[in-house]
């Protein structure tokens, strides 16, 4: 297990731990299952960017605070003042997912319980998804008479085919860990005993990595369902260029060539 070696600066809603090149931001309600206020994606988006300038962290885990809940959706007490302005504006807007979905280097949804509606929405924002056999995943934002707002309907449609992300959206209802194991929406299931030691594990395994590279994959990789075949085949070729201009290229390289492990330097 990596040394814990200091706590980032202090947001209100959340904390960020950071154990030697990995960052752990948890959201911190427990109270109200982790759900996803105003300040909660305010706090996203000042960490987020406190990360992305910290050249020390190599990968983000996101989870939340206690063994019950992930996150459970938006904080519904903060529908009732939001008009239809508002919302819309929000596609515009800081929010975590945009933060999320922007953020340079691999995030891992680390799912502890519920993963509802927004949470299920910034689980599918970031890169990769773990979670613990007691996680339930739902959109059940039809149940309140409305549709998912924070790229649900797009991202998991990618993720997981139209016909499953329509059963999904179309009926509210949770599905479990190996429901959502076999659909493709998370990449593995745990014991929740054990799902913070094998997250810890996997995180480990991205961050001794080239960063540059691992941030010219995601970029590649995100740009594959927002683009056309051909653009995507050029932006990859342009990616895989960018690469060879950098000193982990020469030391990758150099390793495999004279049989010891790389060490990568992020330049
Ligand atoms: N927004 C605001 N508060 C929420 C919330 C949400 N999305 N989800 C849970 N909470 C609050 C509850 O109001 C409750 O607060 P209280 O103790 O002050 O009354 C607390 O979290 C605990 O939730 P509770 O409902 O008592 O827990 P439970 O174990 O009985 O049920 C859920 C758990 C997840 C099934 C239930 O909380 C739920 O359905 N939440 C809403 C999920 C949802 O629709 N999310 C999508 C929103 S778009």
């Amino acid at each position: 297990m990596p040394v814990l070696l200091f706590i980032m600066p202090t947001y209100e809603t959340i904390t960020v731990e950071k154990r030697e090149s990995i960052a752990v931001l948890t959201i911190n309600r427990p109270d109200k299952l982790n759900a996803l206020n105003k300040q909660v994606h305010a706090d996203g988006v000042a960490a987020l960017e406190d990360l992305r300038k910290d050249g020390s962290v190599r990968v983000l885990i996101i989870t939340g605070a206690g063994e019950k809940s992930f996150i459970a959706g938006a904080d519904i007490s903060e529908f009732a003042g939001q008009t239809p302005v508002m919302q819309r504006n929000s596609f515009h807007e800081k929010t975590f997912f945009n933060s999320i979905d922007s953020f340079p280097k691999p995030v891992i949804a680390m799912v502890n319980g519920f993963c509802l509606g927004g949470g299920n929405e910034l689980a599918l924002a970031c890169d990769l998804r773990v979670c613990s056999e007691n996680a339930r995943f739902s959109q059940p934002e039809i149940n309140l008479g409305i549709i998912p707002g924070g790229g649900g309907t797009q991202r998991l449609t990618r993720l997981i085919g139209e016909g499953r992300a329509m059963e999904v959206m179309l009926t509210g209802d949770m599905i479990d860990a190996q429901t959502a194991l076999k659909f493709g929406l998370v990449n593995y299931v745990y014991p929740i005993a054990e799902l913070e030691e094998r997250t810890m594990e996997l995180a480990g395994r991205i961050a001794s990595k080239a960063p540059i590279a691992l941030q010219l994959a995601k970029e590649a990789v995100k740009f594959a369902s927002r683009s056309n075949l051909d653009e995507g085949l050029r932006r990859e070729v342009d990616l895989f260029a960018i690469c060879f201009s950098t000193e982990d290229k020469q030391e990758g390289v150099s390793a495999f060539l004279e049989k010891r492990k790389p060490v990568f330097k992020g330049k």
